[in-house]
């Protein structure tokens, strides 16, 4: 898996590119990067060319600014602007938790560049009171103490019982993916995060094929959750991963990728 980097108008980002055919980007969760999506980058479904960036502030992409400034809008623009780069006009489109926060940015911006939705463990309204004061939390965290603080906070609520009793190595392998990112770049995602507004009612306007995927193990956005949004998008399907939590897409990679291609066209 060998990364590219694209020269945006903003600076440098990195993405990886794998496979040929009708295109998709990959948009990674909180706080992780695009090697996220190794197990589908490793392993494109035939017909498909994944473009996986990392967003602004993570992996081998620099910040470049403070992260008080970063946005969710913003993210979804360098999206947009990495493709328009690569000669991609539109694009299938995943993003998982974080990512699919991304995903409707872009939406919501340029409908006429997404051809197929994808949104796995995520949500569509905004950050709850509660949810606000955690981010504060974790920023204050991420200050005084590091990406490892911030890892070992998350690790317990991203991956479920059945990662940790049949895939041991994949805790370390999330850990060092979180500790490898620059604090300032965790702090930009939880800015960006806790200042979204609620894309609730964008769903109605959803107007390509689109599915809704969510381990089954998820406690951070639970499949309940994750039906009911999948029920505001006309026609979209909803798929549930059994044995996976949060990052369904590493934890049961194949069942994850056959639901992000299956059933309706790029
Ligand atoms: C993620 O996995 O991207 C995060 O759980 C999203 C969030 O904290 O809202």
């Amino acid at each position: 898996m060998t990364p590219k980097t694209a020269s945006l108008a903003s600076g440098t980002l990195r993405y990886f590119d794998a496979g040929s055919g009708a295109p998709m980007v990959l948009l990674h969760a909180f706080p992780l990067g695009a090697e996220q999506w190794r197990p589908q980058l490793l392993s494109p479904p035939a017909g498909w060319r994944l473009v996986a960036p990392d967003l602004r502030g993570f992996g081998g992409s620099p910040l470049l600014g403070p992260p008080a400034a970063m946005t969710i809008e913003r993210y979804a623009d360098e999206v947009f602007e990495l493709m328009t780069l690569l000669g991609i006009e539109s694009a299938g489109v995943t993003g998982l938790s974080m990512g699919g926060y991304v995903a409707l940015a872009m939406l919501e911006r340029d409908p006429s560049r997404i051809s197929r939705l994808v949104l796995a463990d995520t949500r569509a309204a905004a950050d709850s009171d509660d949810a606000r004061a955690g981010r504060y939390r974790m920023i204050d965290l991420v200050r005084r103490e590091g990406p490892p603080r911030i890892a070992a906070e998350m690790l317990p609520k991203l991956l479920g019982s059945t990662s940790a009793r049949e895939q041991p190595d994949l805790a370390l392998t999330v850990e060092r993916l979180i500790e490898s990112n620059a604090p300032e770049g965790i702090e930009a995602a939880l800015t960006a995060m806790k200042t979204r507004p609620d894309r609730t009612a964008l769903l109605a306007t959803v107007a390509c094929p689109a599915v809704v995927v969510c381990g089954s193990d998820d406690v951070v956005t639970p499949p309940a959750e994750c039906e009911r949004m999948s029920r505001r998008i006309p026609g979209a399907s909803f798929v549930q991963i059994d044995g996976a939590a949060h990052l369904s897409n590493l934890e049961r990679p194949e069942a994850f990728t056959r639901a992000m291609v299956g059933g309706g066209q790029a």
